[in-house]
């Protein structure tokens, strides 16, 4: 059921660092990403498979983890992403890919999660410095980063509370809550 891989696909920010990601498993995700919908069929979106150590490193040190856990700096050693996509757009074929990322970026995570692996998006981006880093062209903006990896925590959601509180938190055994609003909060009955 494609809704039981929904579930499953929640934002992990904690791996097994042992467990690898090669970039053919990182290409096989892309050509996915590559046959998804694209506003006027454009296709601008262009991907950037991080692998080595030397680009997971530049990936891991420029961008922003978990904004609501305020203790917490991102993943330690032994628990970081064992590979990153950065999503760019090439301006050089359209300057505006509507939500094609968006898209791109679900279907990327959604097959993640078929083969056991999961992971987060990132608009948090220090995108001057990665692009400096990379030399990449003028034509190319970064869009997102997805961090992708085998997943070690439990992530749980739950109702928000009627206070409309929806910071994630955790528990002291490392639970990570996620709220969610209500369908009845969430659909407007005409
Ligand atoms: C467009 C977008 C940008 C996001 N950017 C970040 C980010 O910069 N850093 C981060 O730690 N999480 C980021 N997230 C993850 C969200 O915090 C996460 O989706 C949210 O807490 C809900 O959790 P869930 O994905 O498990 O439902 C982003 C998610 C989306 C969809």
């Amino acid at each position: 059921m494609v809704k039981d891989l929904i579930l499953k696909n929640r934002t992990y920010r904690r791996f097994y660092q042992e467990h690898k990601i090669s970039k053919e498993e990182l290409l096989e995700f892309i050509d996915i990403a590559r046959i998804s919908s694209s506003g006027g069929n454009h296709q601008s979106l262009k991907y950037i498979p991080c692998y080595t150590e030397e680009h997971k490193a530049l990936i891991f040190n420029n961008i922003k983890w978990a904004g609501y856990l305020k203790d917490w700096d991102g993943p330690e050693e032994g628990e970081k992403p064992g590979a990153y996509i950065i999503v760019l757009q090439d301006k050089s074929i359209s300057n505006n890919c509507l939500w094609d990322h968006g898209i791109a970026a679900v279907n990327i995570l959604l097959s993640a999660v078929e083969k056991g692996l999961g992971g987060c998006m990132f608009g948090s981006v220090n995108r001057d410095q990665i692009s400096r880093s990379l030399n990449l062209g003028d034509n190319l903006e970064i869009l997102m980063v997805i961090a992708l990896g085998k997943p070690k925590e439990n992530v749980v959601l739950k109702d928000a509370e009627s206070d409309g509180d929806i910071n994630y938190y955790r528990d002291k055994e490392g639970n990570h809550y996620v709220p969610k609003r209500s369908l009845k909060e969430v659909v407007i009955d005409i």
